[in-house]
């Protein structure tokens, strides 16, 4: 079958059209919602989980550590000292528009700092706090 040039076009400019944060934490509700029914992102829990200090690493015992106290703010790597831009998206339109990104630093940096992966909802609540839920 032969796939007609409009709906070929329609497909590529869906492809590259960038995600916004808003789907990329509608799409972790989503997963978080089948294991825990009705369950909604809540910027409380994820204000929490990015202050939290969880003391499984000396050098990176929180998100902040790397961060910053205020996500509006730009930060530093606790341990290259690279300077990091601001993951707040109001400050940082580019943050959580890709969710393959999203993915790659929330493995690392929860592995790094919880000692685990987070679940679709710890991620979601992150979400949640950075886009505003202050
Ligand atoms: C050891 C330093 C460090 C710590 C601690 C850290 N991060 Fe990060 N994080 C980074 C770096 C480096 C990047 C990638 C550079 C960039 O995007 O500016 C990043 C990027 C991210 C991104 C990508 C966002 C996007 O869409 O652009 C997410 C999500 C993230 N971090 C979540 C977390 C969470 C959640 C925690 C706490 C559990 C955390 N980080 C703790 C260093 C850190």
């Amino acid at each position: 079958m032969r796939t007609s040039p409009i709906l070929l076009t329609i497909l590529m400019t869906a492809s590259v059209q960038a995600a916004t944060p808003t789907d990329l934490m509608k799409g972790y509700a989503a997963e978080a919602s089948r294991q825990q029914a009705g369950f909604t992102p809540a910027a409380k829990r994820g204000a929490d989980l990015y202050q939290r200090n969880f003391g499984i690493s000396a050098k990176m015992p929180s998100c902040t550590s790397c961060h910053g106290d205020d996500p509006t703010q730009g930060g530093r790597h606790s341990v290259t000292t690279k300077a990091i831009k601001p993951l707040a998206p109001a400050a940082n339109p580019e943050r959580f528009t890709d969710r393959a990104k999203a993915d790659k630093w929330f493995g690392r940096n929860c592995k790094e700092v919880l000692g685990r992966d987070c679940t679709a909802a710890e991620k979601a609540d992150f979400i949640a706090f950075l886009t505003g839920g202050r």
